[in-house]
Formats: structure tokens, sequence, C-alpha cells
């Protein structure tokens, strides 16, 4: 059982960070690169896909409220990673917290965990990815056989000079009429996950002037969408009334509408804060980690939680919800104003920006199972390094070749759930770190201190609870399958070939 415990010692996590060289990573990014790089990695599906359907499945025009809920939730995790951060800066995020914190065993469940995070968050981007650029190719009339563009079996029909899914077709035309198709997989993602794996083997130098342009655009198209949306609102105040109310649709039984569709909106659109963590794994690249990486977590935080909250509102104000479970509803908000350039501009927009958020998630995953490797949890080729490109090919390719399958498979909203449990596992785990640190080394220097602890990290993990206690059961039983797939591997590999069990016992007292 003690060896389940073994605690990585932080002087070693101390001389990680603190190595300087060649083979290091640069010291390049101020605060403000940080809140940009938060806001590249957040701002993505979640926003520009997943609003509609919740909006549309699960919360009405409520979903922003949803929105406000799962800010709350994120605002409590966001402050303890901001602490965690603070203290050890180096790549890794919440596997490294965990195992500084709660032992190898739950480091392992975390890094395991972390790929639903990164890898099946990817892949949910991938296929939101392809519905915009889809959708941009079909309003320049460009058609891709919309047999591959689609996960197997899904309905198709064309309407309106597009292909859509039969399901979202709008009440009152009769598809008897319309031309069908059956998906056969969805190419279009499998090979933007493919792309954006090779960019990473042949080793893109992550550049945060790059990131920051992306990032513009992204605002600005958001920006965008506020200003004609808003506008035509005020304009048209009794159709946004129309479309706001009910604000509670009636109850349907199962979870959705009323009230408790607030819950369950905000477990299923929680997928578009995540990437505020995806910060932490930047901490060995911060000129200043101690005092930026706090404000570069929550500053994105804040910025995106304020941006989503309008965002709903007008985007429910300007279509009645039940017809926004589209693949790309803010582009059907932006034709409703009437503006005919408007969605031309979004999903450009929308295929740029999220191409970085599947960047950075690809990159997070490699980097997960690199830190893994390199603490011995996996074996040695996640970590090798390619002599010419210098990036962590092998995983790099596996990962890639993995993750290109699922959005090519399976449907959007299944794979964001799986990333949503994911995710807020890793958070109880990282709010529940903070406060067992806190208890264990009340000493310690921390640069950033999480407010009120130990209310914060158990409210973090009471309502991340809840949050995943809205997800539906097959969501759980995947998890708990994933979990218990990962036991298998560190009980038959990991813990036989960790560094941290080799060390002498004492050294874990630092
Ligand atoms: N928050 C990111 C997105 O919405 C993952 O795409």
């Amino acid at each position: 059982m003690s060896r389940l415990l073994r605690i990585k010692p932080m002087s070693m996590l101390s001389q990680e960070a603190g190595e300087v060289g060649e083979n290091t990573l640069k010291r390049s990014l101020s605060s403000l690169n940080l809140i940009t790089l938060g806001i590249g990695a957040i701002i993505g599906a979640g926003i520009f896909v997943l609003t509609g359907q919740a909006a549309a499945n699960h919360a009405g025009p409520a979903v922003s409220l949803s929105f406000v809920m799962a800010g709350i939730v994120c605002g409590f995790a966001g402050l303890c990673y901001a602490e965690f951060a603070s203290i050890i800066p180096i790549a890794g995020s919440a596997y490294t917290y965990g195992y500084a914190t709660l032992g190898e065993f739950v480091a392992w469940i975390i890094g395991w965990d972390l790929v639903l995070e990164y890898a099946f968050g990817a892949a949910t981007v991938a296929s939101g990815w392809s519905g915009y650029l889809n959708s941009l190719l079909q309003q320049l009339h460009i058609y891709i056989p919309p047999q591959l563009c689609a996960t197997p079996g899904t309905q198709l029909v064309f309407f309106n000079e597009r292909w859509m899914p039969l399901a979202t077709l709008p009440a009152g035309v009769d598809p008897s009429q319309l031309q069908h198709a059956t998906g056969i997989f969805n190419l279009v993602a499998m090979l933007a996950i493919i792309a954006i794996s090779t960019v990473l083997v042949i080793g893109i130098k992550e550049s945060a002037n790059l990131n920051t342009v992306i990032v513009i655009v992204k605002l600005g198209i958001v920006g965008i969408f506020l200003v004609l949306g808003g506008y035509f609102i005020v304009r048209h105040p009794s159709l946004a009334f129309h479309n706001w109310h009910p604000f509670f649709p009636p109850p349907d039984g199962h979870g959705n509408f009323g009230y408790m569709g607030i819950a369950t909106g905000a477990s299923s659109i929680f997928f578009a804060y995540i990437g505020f963590d995806a910060v932490s794994t930047a901490a060995q690249e911060a000129k200043n980690p101690q005092k930026d990486m706090p404000i570069g977590i929550l500053g994105s935080l804040v910025v995106c939680t304020v941006l989503y909250i309008l965002v709903s509102t007008v985007l429910t104000g300007l279509v009645n919800y039940k017809a926004l479970n589209v693949a790309d509803p803010v582009a059907m908000g932006i034709d409703a104003t009437g503006v005919s350039w408007g969605s031309l501009l979004v999903k450009v927009g929308a295929v740029f920006g999220l191409g970085t958020v599947m960047l950075g998630m690809l990159l997070g995953q490699s980097r997960v199972f690199f830190s893994m490797s390199k603490d011995g949890l996996l074996p040695k080729w996640a970590s090798a390094i390619h002599p010419k490109f210098r990036t962590p090919w092998i995983s790099t390719i596996v990962v890639g070749a993995v993750v290109a399958f699922m959005p090519a498979f399976l449907p959007i909203d299944r794979l964001s759930e799986l990333v949503n449990i994911g995710t807020l596992l890793a958070f109880t785990i990282v709010c529940a770190g903070v406060w067992v640190l806190r208890v264990r080394h009340p000493d310690m220097h921390r640069p950033f201190k999480t407010p009120l602890v130990p209310l914060v990290p158990i409210l973090g993990i009471l309502t991340a609870l809840f949050l995943m206690s809205r997800l539906p059961a097959i969501t759980w039983t995947v998890m708990i399958l994933w979990l218990f797939a990962g036991l298998v591997i560190y009980f038959g590999y990991s813990i036989k070939h960790s560094k941290v069990q080799a060390l002498p016992t004492a050294a874990e007292g630092d």
C-alpha cells in the first residue's frame, strides 16, 4: 500500500523546474502571452458547436445560465490549479501535481485520465472542425461526398444547398422530397488529426506570436458576432423576447429543460471551458511562472466566461433554441441577422481557431505521456525524442493514429461527454491535492494561495462531482472501463519500472 502512496519529492520537482541549458524549454512567455495561450486553447468547438446542441437538447435559452454554472465550477478548480502552478512550475499539469501530493497511484490515475481530456478532446474538436469546414465549403458550393463527412449510419439530407443530418431538418419540411445519403465515416475529421500530428512530429515551434494572431482573429470573430447579433436584437426586440420565452422550457422528465436542465446543460457545455488548465503545461516556458501562471490561468478563464455568457444569450435571442442543433450554430446565428458575409467570416475563423485547439490538445497529450515515460510509468518509447526534429515523435504518432479514428466513427456529443467526465475527475483530484498539500506542508512558500482553503477545494470537488453526476450512464461506464484498463497497465508495468519507487524511502520527506 505504501508503495502506491509514494510521492515524487519536491526536491526532484524543483530540480526539474530549475534545469537550464540547451535541452530545456526556453522561458519566453509573459503573463499576456499566457492569457492568450489559455484563450487559444479554450475557445473552440465548445462555444462554436456544442452551445447549439446544449440549448436544443438540454437547457433551452437557459443555456446562458449553464455557462454561468460551468464557469463557477471551473473558477474553483482554476484557483487550485493556480496555486499548484505557482508552486510546481513544471510541465505535466495535473499529473505532476498529483504525483507531488497524493502519491504515484493517484498520479497514474490522473495521467491516464488526462488521455480522456486531451486525446478525446482533440477528437471532439476535430469533429466540430469538420462540421465548420464542410459548411464553409458548401457555402462556396464545393461539395465533399457527404458519406465521408459523417459518422457511420448518420442519415443525411440535402436541403437549402447543403447536406445536413436528417435529425436537424427544420420542422415542417418533408424529407421524402429531398436527396438522401448515409454516413460511412468522417474522413475529414480523420485527416485533420493526421495533418496536425504530422506537424507536431516535424516540430512546430510553438510560436506565442502565431498563437496570439489566431487568438486575436478568434476574439475578433466572437466580437463581430456579438456586435452584429446585439445590434439586431436591439432593433428586433420582440423576436428576441419570443425566442427567449419560455426561458426554462418545460422539463422532459429525463433531466433536460426546466431548472435541472441548467445543470445538464452545464455538464455538456463544460467542454467549452477546457483548456485553461493547459496553461499549466507551459509552466516551464513562462518567464516568471510563480507570478504569471495564476494570472494566465485565471485571466483566460475570466475572459472566456464573460464571452460565453454573452454569446449564448445573443445566440438564443437570434435563433429559437429548437433550431440550434446544427454543426455550425454560431454561423446560423449570424445568418439570422441577414448579414450575408458574417457567416462566412465565422466559418473561416472557426476553421483556423479550432485548428489551434486541436494542436494544443495533441501537444498536451504527448507531453503528459512524455512526463509519465520520463518517470518510468510508461515505456521508454513514449519519451523517445526524434534525432532531427527533437520532438516526442513516437508518442505523437501513436496518439495521432489512435485519435484519428475516434471522430471518424463516434458522434461529437458522446465524445465531448467523455472528455467532460475525464476533465472533471482531474479537477476533483487537483482540488483535493491543494488541500492535502496545505495540511502536509503548511509552511511551504506559496507565491499564489487559493483563498479560503479548504472551502474552495471542497466546493470545487462537490461541484465537479455534481456535474459528473449529470452525465449519462454510458459515459460513466466508459470512464470506469478506461480507468480499469489503466489499473491493469499500472500493476502490470508501471509500478515495476517507476523511478520514484527506486528512490530510497528517505528521499520522500523533502
Ligand atoms: N474548450 C475547447 C473547445 O471548446 C476544448 O474546443
